[in-house]
């Protein structure tokens, strides 16, 4: 049995941007259900703290230089036994709405303050200096909110040992160089192999070039980092730590996502009675403003941002619309993609369906109504829509990079003999390749026992916790015997 100090800046159902609040609300308890003693720390948002009650203080805690002290307070992650820290510190999270954007989606303009105290609150708990009694083996860190923990901790004799997990390598927490002198950290830091990275200060070298092990979450994505392609100026230090790198796939919560007992979904079916899939279909089309049609319904959720290949979609919105096809999309991002397929939907009222926000109801709902999945990422580290996607039964039609790349196997004539195949991949990301293998998808569409057969298959697919939290603590174990 290992103690974990599982480090985060999101987790569902706490609070909630993406899949990091995904892995954070599930991995732990994971473990903890694998018999390791599990801590989940993370800021005392409001949302977290009223759905992380009851709550008590454990510990303060009064760092040098801050506002006040902090109270840590303990509570439980809803759903499982796994004990929550929340980091009480209101000058830093007492704020409503997004961590880490204000109101306008602009970053807050002291986020680096607000997570460098998220790290020193982490390192005082790591090393048993907050009166807690309780002295973690392993402090596994992730993005780059937490990056300058296992840094800090790397000045200490007697620490536990530190894991960085890569979600995204694109947001690194980069700010101008005076943020690091006006933060107060040890200037031993300041170099180019540690938290310098172009005179600017990077949070997530933090973690890179100061963690005992990396993992990111696929292996696809750990090889893909390293090339310049997919690295943002950091492969080569990530080339110069593969020995410590690991990709390690994310699971899914089998409960959560669920076709047959959804409580959000229309109707529930299984792999047997995919036929009930129709009444969820009809029932988006209603929720998005579609006239009843079996054109081969698309679904989309996600976040609008250059990452998930939107421009791609709006490069062929016009060409799409024109396939026996509809378009369901739930999303929220950048305004520019907002009002492009606001007026792509305006356009073509009986093809396109668009909600812009954020809906986990919604999200399950396209799930379980859409016939296929689009999900054309630039790059993307794991991704789990897809994963929720094969195991609704919605083939996922994929740009294939990253996680996509490893847990979508293409409808190639081959594999639908085979019974192998479960959604189907594009290999080079343009509006072009999207359009080719849409097209792709509805040949198949339209020869029903073909289609159900390639959902049956995308349905048996198994991505649970369970395999890769094994993966996890054979990672713990070797960065323990270090
Ligand atoms: P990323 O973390 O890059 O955003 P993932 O595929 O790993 O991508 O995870 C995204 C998670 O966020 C999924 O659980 C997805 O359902 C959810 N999600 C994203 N956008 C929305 C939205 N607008 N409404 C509801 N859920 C969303
Ligand atoms: C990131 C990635 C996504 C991954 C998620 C959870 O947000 O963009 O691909 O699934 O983290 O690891």
């Amino acid at each position: 049995m290992s103690k974990i100090l599982f480090a985060t800046s999101e987790a569902y159902p706490l609070i909630k941007t993406g899949g990091l609040a995904d892995v954070s609300g599930s991995l732990p308890a994971a473990l903890k259900s694998l018999n390791h003693a599990v801590r989940l720390i993370l800021p005392a948002y409001p949302q977290a703290k009223e759905r992380a009650g009851p709550l008590k203080c454990i510990t303060t805690i009064h760092l040098p230089g801050s506002q006040e002290a902090a109270r840590v307070l303990e509570g439980r992650l809803p759903g499982s036994r796994v004990y929550v820290w929340l980091v009480d510190y209101p000058p830093a999270f007492d704020r409503e709405g997004n961590p880490y954007l204000d109101a306008n989606g602009r970053d807050w303009p002291d986020n680096a303050e607000r997570f460098a105290f998220f790290c020193r609150v982490v390192t005082e708990i790591a090393m048993g200096r907050a009166g807690l009694g309780w002295h973690p083996e392993i402090v596994h860190c992730n993005d780059w909110q937490t990056g300058l923990a296992p840094a800090l901790l790397s000045l200490e004799a007697e620490r536990p040992a530190t894991v960085f997990t890569i979600h995204n390598l694109a947001y690194q927490g980069v700010f101008p160089a005076e943020v690091f002198f006006r933060l107060g950290l040890p200037p031993q830091l300041w170099h180019f192999e540690g938290l310098e990275f172009h005179n600017h200060l990077s949070f997530i070298k933090g973690g890179l070039a100061y963690a005992d092990k990396l993992s990111t979450v696929s292996p696809t994505y750990a090889r893909e980092i390293q090339t310049a392609e997919f690295g943002y100026g950091l492969d080569g230090l990530l080339r110069h730590r593969a020995t410590d790198l690991r990709g390690i796939l994310n699971g899914i919560d089998l409960d959560e996502w669920n076709p047959a007992t959804d409580p959000h979904i229309e109707r529930h079916y299984d792999a047997r009675r995919l036929s009930a899939k129709q009444d969820n279909k009809r029932a988006l089309q209603a929720e998005f403003g579609l006239p009843e049609s079996n054109d081969l319904m698309l679904g989309s959720v996600g976040r609008l941002v250059e990452q998930k290949g939107v421009d791609l979609l709006l490069d062929i919105i016009e060409p799409l619309a024109e396939l026996p096809v509809q378009l369901a999309l739930l999303g929220s991002g950048e305004a520019r993609f907002e009002t492009a397929l606001q007026e792509a939907a305006a356009r073509h009222p009986h093809k396109i369906g668009i909600k812009l926000g954020y809906s986990e109801r919604l999200a399950h709902r396209v799930e379980a109504g859409a016939d296929a999945f689009l999900m054309p990422s630039r790059f993307e580290p794991c991704g789990l829509n897809q994963l929720y996607s094969l195991r609704y039964g919605t083939p996922p039609i994929v740009h294939a990079v990253g996680g996509l790349a490893d847990t979508v196997v293409d409808a190639s004539a081959e594999a639908i003999k085979q019974k192998t195949a479960t959604g189907f991949c594009f290999y080079y990301a343009s509006g072009g390749a999207l359009l080719r293998t849409i097209g792709r998808a509805l040949e198949v569409y339209a020869q029903t026992p073909k289609w159900r057969s390639i959902a049956r298959t995308a349905m048996a697919q198994v991505f649970d916790w369970k395999s890769s939290a094994r993966q996890y603590i054979a990672l713990y174990k070797e960065t323990m015997t270090r």
